[in-house]
C-alpha cells in the first residue's frame, strides 16, 4: 500500500487538529512501513496501540472544543467518532485472540476512514469554529 502523503485539502485551518491529523497519518505511514520491513510482531502491536490511544486523544480534543461552542453538528460527528473506536476495540480484540495482524488491511481501513472523515465531517467544522475564534 502506498504512504499517505499530506495534501492542502486535508487542512481544517485549526493548528492544533491539522497537526493531530498529519501526526495520525504519520502514524499510519509508519505502521506500514514497520510492516513492509517485517517488523516483529511486538514491536508492531506496538504501534498500533499507540495509534489508537492518539486517535482516541484527538477525537476527545474535538468533541470538547465543539461542545464548548455549541456545534450544532457535535451529535453526528460524536456517534461518527464512536462508530470509528467501536471498530477498532474490534481489530484489538481480534488482534489479542489471534495474536496476528493484517496491517494492509488496517492501514487501508485507516487511511480511508480518517481522510474521508477529514474531509467531510472534520471541514464541516472549520468554519463555525473559525467564526468563534478557534485557531
Ligand atoms: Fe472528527
Amino acid at each position: 500500500m502506498d504512504k499517505i502523503i499530506w495534501n492542502k485539502q486535508f487542512n481544517v485551518g485549526i493548528k492544533k487538529f491539522d497537526d493531530d491529523h498529519k501526526l495520525l497519518i504519520d502514524m499510519v505511514n509508519d505502521l506500514l512501513v514497520a510492516n513492509e520491513e517485517s517488523q516483529d510482531q511486538a514491536t508492531i502491536v506496538d504501534k498500533i496501540n499507540n495509534l489508537i490511544d492518539h486517535t482516541k486523544d484527538h477525537f476527545r480534543a474535538e468533541e470538547q472544543v465543539m461542545k464548548k461552542h455549541n456545534f450544532p453538528g457535535l451529535d453526528d460527528h460524536y456517534r461518527e467518532h464512536l462508530k470509528l473506536l467501536g471498530e477498532l476495540e474490534t481489530f484489538k480484540r481480534e488482534l489479542d485472540a489471534k495474536s496476528s495482524v493484517n496491517v494492509e488491511e488496517l492501514s487501508s481501513f485507516l487511511t480511508g476512514w480518517l481522510l474521508n472523515h477529514i474531509l467531510t465531517m472534520d471541514i464541516a467544522y472549520t468554519a463555525f469554529l473559525y467564526d468563534k475564534g478557534v485557531k
